[in-house]
């Protein structure tokens, strides 16, 4: 619980206290915190899905094979655990790929209020995005209904998108991102990197270069990542130092995945042939990164 309050907070005290002057006594009350509200059912912003699965047995299980993993060739303790990988696994369990997809879900709620709001001018000049591995949609319908001009696709694993239904400016479209990517003037990676070593994000990363849009011989959109930044200087330090081990430890037991602090970013976007870059510390403990061709 401490670590999703401190996912977009740096004030994780679940309550906070106050002083009834009555006129018998002074009565000392609790009521829930601001980032304790982000874990009711009922709140707009609820992050309680997140937490759902964080706790989950099917996630929890792995942290107990840790000592076994560090002795085979399996490429992630929940490997080890389950004898797959938690892409197969969510592709095998309705259930679990159900709260894996709201989990995302309600974190997408949350990020795209801010992106929205404070960080319209990365839109400027885009009118059309493609979000990579961009789970429901969540993410994609808040820009598209932001942004009326902009023409989002939400590209996901078949089993995630192909029942689903678009809208005027949103459509969904199945496939797999280390074939190829639709083609577009932005391509958003929301939470994506962070669940793959860095191997696997070149590719990632090459595919994006190569769906960005041509104009003539050059290649004229970007990428968006939102993911974290470790060591970012910007943050409270010690909360988010927690919550970003935190993420790293969960993302290596996982998926084989790491959280990363900007010289192993910048390695790999040189590495997946992109000349600049551009940190917004926009969202708490992650950050908003525009990566041009
Ligand atoms: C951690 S989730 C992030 C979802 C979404 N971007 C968000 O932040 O809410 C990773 C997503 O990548 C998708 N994914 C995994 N492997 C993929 C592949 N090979 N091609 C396309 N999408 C993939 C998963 O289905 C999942 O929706």
């Amino acid at each position: 619980m401490f670590i999703a309050l401190c996912v977009f907070s740096c004030t994780p005290v679940s309550f906070s206290q106050q002083n009834l002057n009555g006129i018998n006594s002074n009565q000392e009350v609790y009521s829930l915190s601001q980032s304790a509200h982000l874990l009711l059912e009922d709140s707009p912003l609820s992050m309680r899905p997140l937490l759902l699965i964080l706790l989950d047995p099917v996630f929890t299980k792995p942290w107990d094979c840790l000592s076994t993993w560090f002795r085979n060739d399996e490429v992630a303790a929940f490997s080890v655990a389950h004898g797959k990988t938690i892409w197969e696994y969510t592709g095998q369990d309705p259930r679990l790929n159900n709260l894996f997809n709201e989990a995302m879900a309600s974190d997408s709620i949350l990020v795209s209020k801010v992106i929205v709001s404070k960080c319209k001018g990365i839109f400027e000049g885009v009118n059309s995005l493609v979000d990579v591995g961009g789970g429901t949609g969540t993410m994609a319908k808040a820009i598209s209904e932001a942004f009326p001009h902009i023409d989002c696709t939400v590209f996901d694993l078949p089993r995630v998108v192909s029942d689903l239904q678009g809208s005027k400016n949103l459509k969904y479209v199945a496939g797999d991102m280390f074939e190829a990517v639709p083609s577009a003037d932005a391509l958003l990676l929301k939470w994506i990197l962070h669940d793959w070593g860095d191997e696997d994000c070149i590719k990632i990363l090459e595919q994006c270069k190569q769906a960005i849009t041509r104009n003539g011989k050059q290649r004229v959109g970007k990428v968006i990542i939102i993911d974290m930044v470790r060591e970012n200087k910007n943050r409270d330090e010690a909360v988010s130092t927690e919550t970003q081990l935190f993420f790293d430890l969960e993302m290596m037991v996982t998926l084989n995945g790491m959280e990363r602090n900007e010289k192993e970013w910048a390695k790999l976007f040189f590495d997946a042939g992109f000349l600049n870059y551009k940190i917004h510390p926009v969202l708490g403990t992650r950050a908003l990164i525009e990566l041009h061709p």
